[in-house]
């Protein structure tokens, strides 16, 4: 894909799963690696960088076996790899670059690594200082202080202490730190500059405690292990999600109104970039955060404010605030930022660059930006963005489209770095919605349909689903009651919908589904908490861009809370009845009116008394009584409501 067109954007709300962390990931594969025993690793990222990170432990030997969806399980080498001469090539992957460095120099093999050109105009100078000081044999393959490298055997020798630059990357005393206890020795690592990015290094050694090594430190000038410490396997460790990629929706929340909720990191995280969300805070925006969660809402003001903030604690996230800048008070400083320069690109220059496209105007220093926002507030539609291989700024430059301007994001499959499905998941909670909720047989299902179709959206047919269940119940053999059994089967639903026909594994059930004897069965299964509860993040896929409709019993009270516009669709039990009959005699089903009467009051009765999500009108619905309606009438009226919510909301 050479683009991706983000249409304009004026609400972001939801909640987000995140993805396993980056830098936890690629740290806890290299631990397990060379840890004693066999390690799980549970969540772990699945992207480019730790695919790379993967792909150059299994050619190192180490015996590498996937359990399940993100779960892999590492049999650990014990310090050393079977492999004891290959070559490696490691993408753009600094997380993998530069600790398999520092691991194979002290390793005794031979080993050549490598990876894309611009990985070999980011500077690795200071950790081949390191560690040929304690006599690591590594030289250069093409400039002198940046990879591709050659690492031979040394003779390693650390009587003294190791000496090292902490000012361009913190990840080369990560790296360092890391594969010390490989030599068993006791040893001291020095810093000779300030340290950046410490937040990182907190990361390093809280993973490695956790593989039983300790590391004494002295404020951050002075890191001491003692002798005979060796990785041991935890047994399993779960990855936190990535509180960076957390960076992106919970600014989208703080543009666009909110709230909007990342779970998988929070108060207990290991991960400084979860001071993102204080800077945030600064920003005027409303925080709220639990153990594992963190929300953030739109100031109650509205507009965000400006800030004059030192970010060299949080790196990556602070991309994010140069966005949120666009939609501040007034100018916003960005300093102490000086590590951009190093990154997947120059990202002061390209920070730059893109959002001047989006009308920002810019200033941009050695190790500092200041982003004022557009003169009037109105974002540039149309920007074109330039991504330079770099997830970070597609990511980050999605945001400008809730400044209400379509966007064209360049090359946006660089997200796959750290996040494949990043833009899905940004429609989930950007994508406008039409919830249509109603009784059986009230007409809604037809009138979302022309709804989608006017406006181009996609279309959710919830009950679908749920009757989808119950046929799979049926077909089972499973009892409607059974809450384990047909959760379960809910959870693993193989649905299709593929244009108008629905599938269940493989099989075309469109028709199947709609049967009396599934209508009844659905409402049973519909009662059941757990079956509710496993269709959840299903039925929230289906938000995406330019819109969506979606009908049912809770699409405005519970699956989609924040929809833009709410419907509940009803007409009287004799009109529905009749309504039904006629469909049914047309398809050439006979039918009987009165029972169809009594078996819709009886779905009436269970859909509105159960004890979850039971169907009712929500106090800001718009009330349609479709009685004495046509459909288009019908159709009409909820496409008026919808263009008044959309202009009350620009
Ligand atoms: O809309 P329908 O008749 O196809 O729905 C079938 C059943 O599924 C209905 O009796 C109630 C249940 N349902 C629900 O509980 N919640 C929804 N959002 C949609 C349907």
């Amino acid at each position: 894909m050479e683009f991706l067109d983000i249409p304009a954007l004026h609400r972001a709300s939801g909640t987000v799963r995140l993805p396993g962390s980056k830098s936890i990931s690629n740290r806890v594969l290299l631990l397990a690696a060379l840890a004693e025993g066999e390690t799980e690793i549970r969540d772990l990222l699945d992207s480019d960088d730790t695919r790379v990170m993967l792909q150059a432990l299994g050619k190192l030997g180490v015996e590498l076996t996937p359990v399940g969806t993100h779960a892999w399980k590492v049999k650990g080498a014990a310090g050393r790899f079977a492999t004891s001469e290959a070559e490696l090539f490691l993408g753009n992957a600094g997380t993998a670059f530069r600790p398999l460095t520092a691991a194979l120099a002290l390793s005794g093999g031979t080993y050549r690594l490598s990876g894309v050109d611009r990985m070999h105009e980011r500077p690795i100078r200071d950790l081949v200082d390191g560690l040929r000081q304690i006599g690591a044999a590594i030289s250069y393959l093409g400039n002198d202080g940046y990879p591709p490298l050659q690492v031979n055997p040394g003779r390693i020798d650390l009587s003294g202490p190791i000496k090292v630059r902490g000012d361009v990357s913190s990840q080369f005393l990560t790296s360092l730190l890391m594969a010390l206890p490989l030599t068993g020795r006791s040893t001291t690592v020095e810093m000779t500059t300030e340290l950046i990015s410490k937040p990182y290094v907190e990361i390093t050694l809280n993973l490695m405690a956790h593989f039983g090594v300790q590391v004494e430190r002295d404020g951050w000038s002075r890191f001491s292990l003692a002798a005979n410490q060796r990785y041991s396997s935890p047994g399993v460790i779960h990855v936190e999600g990535d509180a960076s990629s957390a960076s992106y929706f919970l600014a989208a929340g703080a543009i666009g109104g909110g709230p909007v909720r990342v779970e998988g990191a929070g108060r207990k995280s290991i991960q400084g970039d979860v001071a993102f969300a204080s800077a945030l805070e600064k920003m005027g925006a409303s925080i709220e955060m639990g153990d594992n969660w963190i929300e953030a809402q739109a100031p109650k003001s509205g507009r965000l404010s400006a800030i004059d903030l030192d970010l060299n604690h949080i790196p990556d996230a602070a991309m994010t605030l140069a966005v949120a800048a666009l939609f501040a008070d007034g100018p916003c400083t960005l300093r102490n930022i000086g590590s951009w320069r190093v990154k997947e690109t120059d990202r002061i220059a390209a920070m730059a660059a893109e959002l001047r496209k989006v009308g920002g105007v810019v200033e941009e220093g050695p190790d500092w930006l200041r982003i004022s926002p557009p003169p009037a507030a109105c974002l540039t539609p149309h920007a074109s963005i330039n991504t330079y291989d770099d997830h970070r700024m597609a990511m980050c430059l999605s945001l400008a489209a809730l400044g209400g301007v379509p966007v064209r994001i360049l090359d946006p499959i660089c997200v796959s770095k750290t996040f494949p499905d990043y833009f899905l998941r940004f429609a989930e909670i950007t994508a406008p919605v039409i919830a249509i909720d109603g009784p059986s047989a009230s007409g809604k299902g037809t009138v979302a349909q022309r709804v989608a179709k006017a406006l181009g959206y996609a279309y959710l047919d919830s009950g679908a689903l749920y009757r989808l269940v119950a046929l799979a119940a049926k077909q089972a053999g499973v009892s409607y009651e059974d809450a384990n059994a047909v959760s379960l089967l809910a959870t693993n639903l193989p649905a299709e919908f593929i244009f108008d026909r629905i599938l269940l594994a493989g099989t075309d059930v469109t028709e199947a589904i709609r049967s009396e004897e599934m209508s009844s069965a659905s409402s049973k299964v519909a009662a059941l908490p757990s079956v509710r509860a496993a269709l959840l993040s299903r039925q929230r896929a289906y938000r995406r861009w330019p819109g969506l409709v979606a009908d049912g019993r809770d699409m405005g009270s519970v699956v989609f809370p924040q929809a833009e516009t709410k419907v509940f669709l009803t007409a009287s039990a004799e009109v529905r009845a009749e309504r039904r009959y006629k469909q049914l005699i047309s398809k050439g089903v006979a039918a009987n009116i009165t029972a169809l009467l009594q078996d819709l009051r009886d779905r009436d009765q269970r859909d509105s008394s159960r004890s979850v999500a039971p169907l009712a009108k929500g106090a800001d619905a718009h009330l349609l009584d479709t009685t004495e309606l046509s459909i288009e009438q019908a159709v009409e009226s909820v496409l008026g409501w919808d263009q008044q919510n959309t202009k009350d909301r620009r």
